[in-house]
């Protein structure tokens, strides 16, 4: 196996343990509403899912350069400015929930649109970005 076909499925079985963790946090949150698990939702963003696109951003970036350096690994990247977008939009609704400004379901709101975002990229990156990829390892 090559290290882009190697990184490739390391990163898809990634995504299956953020979507369960992603459906577990809703569970939770449907049958009872805590700040504490909002705390957890936001540091399973800003830490394992930044890891995760750290690792697309810089590890399979290298990857990709070293097998075929005129690819354009630019949309790899482009996604995850409007996840980041996305999160601090619930960072923002979160602490305005914390200061009386907003209320419960406006904080949901926001967790489930990142949740969707995050979704909708990884769908996105395993139906189009990630084959399109695997093709430069099976070229060299
Ligand atoms: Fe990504
Ligand atoms: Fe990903």
């Amino acid at each position: 196996m090559g290290k882009i076909e190697r990184l490739l499925k390391e990163l898809t079985t990634e995504h299956k343990e953020f979507l369960n963790k992603m459906k577990e946090f809703q569970e939770r949150l449907e049958k009872e509403f805590s700040e504490e698990t909002v705390e957890e939702i936001i540091k399973f963003l800003d830490e394992d899912i930044e890891r995760h696109a750290k690792k697309e951003e810089e590890d399979l970036v290298d990857a990709i350069e070293e097998a075929d350096a005129n690819f354009d690994s630019g949309a790899l990247i482009f996604g995850h400015q409007t996840l980041n977008d996305g999160i601090d939009d619930l960072k923002t609704a979160f602490e305005e929930y914390k200061n009386g400004k907003a209320d419960e379901k406006e904080v949901i709101k926001y967790i489930d649109r990142v949740f969707i975002l995050l979704k909708d990229h990884f769908v996105e990156e395993e139906h189009y970005l990630f084959p399109d990829i695997l093709k430069l390892d099976l070229e060299i």
